[in-house]
């Protein structure tokens, strides 16, 4: 197929499966999937696309340089959306250096990977190709009430997750301003949807709620999140891939402001309509407040606008209609999550 051919880290996981299955259903790319597995992989997040002609999946570390420089040679990508990651705050308070090594090391070492091929081709492939690095709004820190995070907003991490996400953006830019690669970066806001694994809010609240389990809240439950659907998040990162302007950052978000209370009432709200077995008193019932994240950022909220007036892209999805599609998904995908919960994570708290 003459589509480009796109590496993508971290395609096994929670947005790089959404980026996977958009690209190769769509016929956008010839996508190389690269991942090494961990916990957070799953490949049946990318059954739907897996047989297509169009889709590759390499079993890889990106610490790795030498297997990094091989896929390289082997496959001679157009472009790289790296999204690989070590992604949960409360793991990375629990222990860091997982995250230093994957966020910080592995993004040093694709970042050289890229440099060595992008050396290596013809003026004309030379030109077009691009470096994506995946990131997160919680480089900025956290918001007070009012505000929002601009792409000039001073850098000013919290976790050891987002300091490590904050290091590899300085990496990525380093590159460019030195090197010369041609580097764009993203940072987006909370992503929800299908296939996230139970870890995060969503979908551990639907599951907990669904197995009549405490709902927990951290602290008063008024921190704020920005809500993205995964899928909206996929088609931002394809749109600066392919438009965004080399040394720039874009934001991505849809300006979906919840607190979390909202959220997980909101969820609440919608499994007492759509499921039979219902907790005496509702699903609000279950929940529970408990200890605080050590280092909690308050507020999230993104400004998109350059995303949206300078390459055009807007988030086609709120937040009723993504989390309602989102907990219906839960409840017809049990063969999905099932095996998550009896092999890998019951939902225990992490991070104190
Ligand atoms: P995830 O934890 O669901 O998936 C991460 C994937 O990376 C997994 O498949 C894992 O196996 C793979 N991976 C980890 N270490 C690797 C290594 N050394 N080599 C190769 N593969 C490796 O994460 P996610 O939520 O899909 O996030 C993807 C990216 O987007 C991350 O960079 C994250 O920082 C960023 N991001 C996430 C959100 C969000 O709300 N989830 C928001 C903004 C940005
Ligand atoms: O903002 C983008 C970031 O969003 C990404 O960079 C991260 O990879 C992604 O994990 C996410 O980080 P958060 O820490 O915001 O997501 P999480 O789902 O862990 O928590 C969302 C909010 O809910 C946060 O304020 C903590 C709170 N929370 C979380 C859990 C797991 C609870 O109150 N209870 C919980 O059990």
């Amino acid at each position: 197929m003459n589509l480009p051919t796109v590496i993508v880290t971290g395609g096994a996981g929670f947005i790089g499966s959404a980026v996977c299955r958009y690209l190769v259903s769509n016929q956008i790319a010839n996508v190389i999937n690269v991942d090494v597995l961990t916990y957070a992989a799953n490949l049946t997040s990318v059954e739907p696309v897996a047989h297509a002609d169009n889709y590759t999946f390499v079993k890889a570390d990106i610490c790795d340089a030498e297997a990094m420089q091989q896929v390289f040679e082997k496959y001679q990508p157009d472009g790289v959306m790296h999204l690989a990651a070590e992604s949960h705050v409360d793991r990375s308070i629990t222990g860091a250096q997982k995250f230093i090594e994957t966020n910080v090391l592995g993004t040093s070492v694709l970042l050289d990977a890229a440099l060595k091929h992008w050396r290596g081709l013809d003026k004309e492939k030379a030109d077009t190709f691009k470096f994506l690095l995946v990131s997160t709004d919680e480089v900025y820190g956290s918001l007070g009430a009012d505000g929002l995070f601009e792409e000039v907003t001073p850098y000013d991490p919290s976790s050891p997750y987002s300091a490590s996400k904050a290091a590899s953006d300085h990496l990525a830019i380093a590159w460019h301003r030195t090197y010369g690669l041609p580097v764009v970066i993203s940072n987006c806001s909370n992503n929800y949807g299908p296939y996230h694994f139970p870890e995060k809010l969503i979908p551990l609240i639907i599951l907990n709620a669904l197995h009549h389990k405490p709902l927990p809240i951290y602290g008063d439950g008024s921190n704020v999140r920005d809500w993205l659907f995964v899928d909206d998040h996929a088609k931002a990162l394809w749109t600066i891939l392919k438009t965004g302007e080399l040394g720039e950052k874009y934001n991505v978000g849809g300006r979906n402001e919840r607190t979390n209370l909202e959220v997980v009432q909101t969820v609440c709200r919608l499994l007492d309509d759509m499921v039979d077995s219902t907790p005496e008193g509702g699903h609000e019932s279950l929940i529970t407040y408990v200890t605080d994240r050590p280092g909690h950022d308050a507020r999230y909220a993104i400004d998109a606008t350059k995303l949206e007036n300078e390459l055009g892209w807007k988030a086609e999805e709120n937040f009723d209609t993504g989390i309602k599609a989102t907990v219906q998904w839960y409840l017809e995908n049990e063969s999905w999550w099932r095996p998550i919960l009896e092999q890998k994570y019951a939902g225990e708290r992490l991070g104190l």
